[in-house]
């Protein structure tokens, strides 16, 4: 297993993120997390990231135990956190938020080469590499935010809700720049989606959290299409 979340537990204070959630990730793999709004799912992205602590539980990326490692070491593994709601640096340009997102790379030589693949895959931010964050559109700053966590040359990407706010057409644009990142940069996928279409459309597999716990697990995340439950609670159907 690439990754491995054994009987996770999150807390804020007396309320519970999280409980005894399991779950896996095989390489090469696009899975999708999918919930309602508090389920818990960006909680469990923080938790992989290490930007909040685990109550109980481990974390196995790659065979290693990671859940005390410090965040920049988790990114250092290969793991990218593409927050929910953009959080890119409005004050900083287009070509300086890539950078950023290149910190844990010393060799300058990776970083040109990563930012060329981000200009070819977002020619928008090519175009606009020195303007600044704050001044791109909501549709372009969701590209910038998922080029920079791209930019640390992840094998692992953890997405929560890259199509949030989009318009339709651009909500094709970013499925098919994920698949394709997933298909020839060989990056896995953890997707974290509230557009539970599109998500099981493209994951491989799925799983589904509710109030904090796995409901259902899918080994065929497009079957899910037709499950009665899913078409009531999530399809809106
Ligand atoms: N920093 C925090 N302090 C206190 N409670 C929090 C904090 N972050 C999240 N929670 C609570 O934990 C629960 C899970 O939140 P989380 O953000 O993981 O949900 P989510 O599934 O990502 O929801 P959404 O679809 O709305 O983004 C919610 O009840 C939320 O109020
Ligand atoms: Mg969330």
């Amino acid at each position: 297993m690439f990754l491995e979340v054994r009987d996770l537990s999150v807390s804020y204070g007396a309320v519970e993120a999280l409980s005894n959630v399991s779950l896996h990730i095989n390489e090469g793999e696009i899975v999708t997390l999918l919930g309602a709004n508090g389920a818990g799912k960006s909680s469990m992205l923080h938790a992989i990231s290490r930007i909040i602590p685990a109550k109980s539980g481990r974390i196995i990326f790659n065979g290693n135990d990671i859940t005390g490692e410090r965040p920049e070491t988790i990114v250092r593994k290969g793991i990218a956190h593409c927050p929910e709601g953009r959080k890119i640096f409005f004050d900083l340009t287009v070509l300086e938020n890539l950078q950023i997102g290149a910190y844990s790379i010393r060799e300058q030589d990776i970083i040109d080469a990563n930012l060329e693949k981000m200009f070819n895959y977002f020619p928008v931010l090519k175009d606009r590499r020195s303007q600044k964050g704050g001044t791109l559109s909501g549709g372009e700053q969701q590209m910038l935010a998922v080029g920079r966590s791209l930019m640390s040359s992840p094998k692992l990407l953890l997405l929560d809700e890259p199509s949030l706010g989009l318009a339709p057409k651009l909500i094709d644009q970013i499925f098919d720049i994920i698949r394709e990142i997933n298909h020839k940069e060989k990056v896995t996928v953890f997707l974290i989606e509230q557009n539970a279409n599109e998500a099981l459309l493209h994951a491989d597999r799925a799983y589904v959290l509710e109030n904090g716990r796995i409901s259902i697990t899918s080994e065929n995340a497009e079957e899910l299409l037709s499950n009665p439950h899913i078409i009531r609670a999530y399809l809106g159907g």
